[in-house]
C-alpha cells in the first residue's frame, strides 16, 4: 500500500524505474514513448548523459548555498546564457523551481514596480479564459481553468479574464484570422477602460496555450496589438512560456515568432528538462532598475531560489540545446510529425484540428466535424485516450473542457527534441490505436 498521496489515488499506477532517450522503462519493463515529455518537461528524453555528468560534478564541488549568503557559478552562467538569447529588453533573471513560482514571481515582481513608481493604487492582472499559470494561488487565481480553480474559488485573489485567441472555435467564418485577432486584442482594451486603465498591473498570456487548449498559437497580429495596448495604457505584460518555451516551438522563446517581447517571461519545464527542477522568471531592465534603484530589492524569495545543482543541470540542457542544433532538429520532427498527423487524422471524422508549432501539437476530437460538436463530456474521452495510450506504450496528454472548461477533449504531443524519424510514425501509430479504441469505448457506453 503505497504512503503517497497520488494525483488520482484511485489508480495504481507503474512504477517508472529507467528512461533509455525518448522511453520511460517500467519496473515490468514495459517501454513507454514519451510523446508528451510528461507535461512538455522531458525535451532531451530521460538518459542524456551530458546532463547528468553535469549535475554529478555539480554535486562533487558544490550541491547547494544559500543565496541570502552566496551566488554560485552555475546560476551565474545559466543566467547569462538566457540573457544573452533573451527577447530585446529582459536583462535580470530569477530562479524558481517551477512554473508557478516562476508566474508567482512576476505578478510580485509586477505590482513592486507599480508600487516603487508610486502608482500604488494599480492592484489588477488581466488575464485569458481557458489558460494554466499553475497551481499556487496567485498563479491559480489569474489562470482561466474552471476545472483546476473550482474548489478554490472562494479563496483566489480576484482576477479579471477576457477572451483566449482560439480561432478554431471562436473565429467567425465571416472574419479573416488577422480581423479575429484584433478583435480578441482589443477585448484587453475594453476591459482596460471597465476596470480604469491606472488600476490595472499587467496582461497575462500563455505566448502558446498549452494544457488546457491542447497547443494553441495566436492568430497572426493578435500579440502585437496586445503589446500596443499594454503600451498605450502603461501596463505590463507578462508572457507564461513555462509550457512553450525554451525551443518547444522551434525558437528559444516563443515569443521570438511573434515579434514582440514582454516586460517578464517565465519559463520552467523545457529549461531543465526535467533533470532538475528548475523555473525562471526574466525581468526587463525597467523594471529592475525601478525596483533596485526605489527601495533596493525585490520583496521576495524562496529557501531554493538559484540552486546550484538545478542551475548546472539547466546549464547543460541549454548548452546542449545549442551545441546539438536541436532548435532546428524542433523544427523539422515537428514537420514530420504535423505531416504524420494530418495524413493519420486530417479527415478523420472525429479529429476536427490539428495544430501547434514545433513540437508543441494538439489535437481536438470532436463528436462531429461539420459542427464541431464535442463528445458529451460524462464519457471522459480524454481520460480513455490516456488510459489506452499506456497500454500501447505511449505516453500523450489528454486533456478535457477544452470548449469552455466543460466540454470538448484533445491531445497534447510534446516529445522530446531528440525523437527520430522512426519515433515519429511510432506516435502516430500507437495514437492512432488508442484514439480508435477510446472511441469505441465511449460509444458503446
Ligand atoms: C503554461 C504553464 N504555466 C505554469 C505552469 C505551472 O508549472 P509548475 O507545474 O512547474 O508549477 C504550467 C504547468 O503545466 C504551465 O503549463
Amino acid at each position: 500500500m503505497t504512503r503517497i498521496l497520488h494525483r488520482d489515488p484511485k489508480q495504481t499506477l507503474p512504477t517508472a524505474v529507467a528512461g533509455s532517450g525518448p522511453y520511460i522503462i517500467d519496473a515490468e519493463g514495459k517501454r513507454y514513448l514519451d510523446a508528451s515529455g510528461g507535461a512538455a518537461v522531458s525535451c532531451l528524453g530521460h538518459s542524456y548523459k551530458p546532463v547528468v555528468e553535469a549535475i554529478k560534478a555539480q554535486l562533487d564541488r558544490l550541491p547547494y548555498a544559500h543565496t541570502g549568503f552566496f551566488t554560485n557559478e552555475p546560476s551565474e552562467a545559466l543566467a547569462e546564457h538566457l540573457i544573452d538569447r533573451a527577447p530585446e529588453g529582459l536583462e535580470k533573471v530569477y530562479f524558481l523551481s517551477g512554473g508557478s513560482e516562476a508566474n508567482e514571481t512576476a505578478l510580485k515582481l509586477a505590482r513592486q514596480y507599480f508600487h516603487e513608481k508610486g502608482e500604488t493604487q494599480r492592484r489588477w492582472f488581466i488575464s485569458r479564459r481557458q489558460s494554466y499559470h499553475g497551481n499556487t494561488l496567485g498563479a491559480l487565481s489569474i489562470g482561466g481553468n474552471p476545472g483546476r480553480r473550482a474548489v478554490y474559488e472562494p479563496i483566489l485573489m480576484p482576477a479579471h479574464h477576457i477572451a483566449p485567441c482560439y480561432a478554431y472555435r471562436e473565429r467567425q467564418d465571416t472574419e479573416s484570422e488577422e480581423a479575429y485577432g484584433l478583435r480578441v486584442a482589443n477585448e484587453l482594451e475594453a476591459m482596460l477602460q471597465q476596470l480604469g486603465p491606472d488600476t490595472v498591473i499587467g496582461f497575462v498570456a500563455e505566448t502558446v496555450v498549452g494544457a488546457t487548449l491542447g497547443a494553441v498559437p495566436a492568430v497572426p497580429g493578435y500579440f502585437k496589438r496586445v503589446r500596443e495596448i499594454c503600451d498605450q495604457y502603461g501596463i505590463l505584460l507578462i508572457l507564461d512560456e513555462v509550457m512553450s518555451g525554451m525551443g518547444r516551438t522551434g525558437t528559444l522563446f516563443a515569443c521570438d515568432q511573434e515579434s514582440i517581447a514582454p516586460d517578464l517571461l517565465t519559463c520552467a519545464k523545457g529549461l531543465g528538462a526535467g533533470y532538475q527542477p528548475i523555473g525562471a522568471c526574466l525581468i526587463s531592465g525597467k523594471i529592475h532598475d525601478t525596483i533596485v534603484g526605489g527601495s533596493g530589492a525585490f520583496q521576495h524569495g524562496f529557501t531554493y531560489i538559484g540552486h546550484a545543482t538545478a542551475c548546472a543541470g539547466a546549464l547543460a540542457v541549454q548548452q546542449t540545446i545549442e551545441r546539438e542544433s536541436l532548435l532546428d532538429q524542433v523544427g523539422k520532427r515537428g514537420g514530420e510529425l504535423t505531416a504524420a498527423l494530418i495524413e493519420r487524422f486530417g479527415k478523420h471524422p472525429n479529429i476536427g484540428d490539428i495544430r501547434g508549432r514545433g513540437l508543441f501539437l494538439g489535437l481536438e476530437l470532436v463528436e462531429d466535424r461539420a459542427s464541431k460538436q464535442p463528445f458529451d463530456p460524462a464519457l471522459k474521452l480524454h481520460a480513455h485516450i490516456k488510459h489506452n495510450a499506456m497500454q500501447e506504450g505511449l505516453m500523450c496528454y489528454p486533456g478535457g473542457g477544452t470548449v469552455d472548461g466543460r466540454a470538448g477533449d484533445h491531445v497534447l504531443l510534446a516529445p522530446p527534441y531528440i525523437i527520430e524519424e522512426e519515433q515519429v510514425a511510432e506516435i502516430v501509430d500507437k495514437l492512432g490505436r488508442a484514439i480508435e479504441r477510446s472511441l469505441t469505448e465511449v460509444r458503446a457506453t
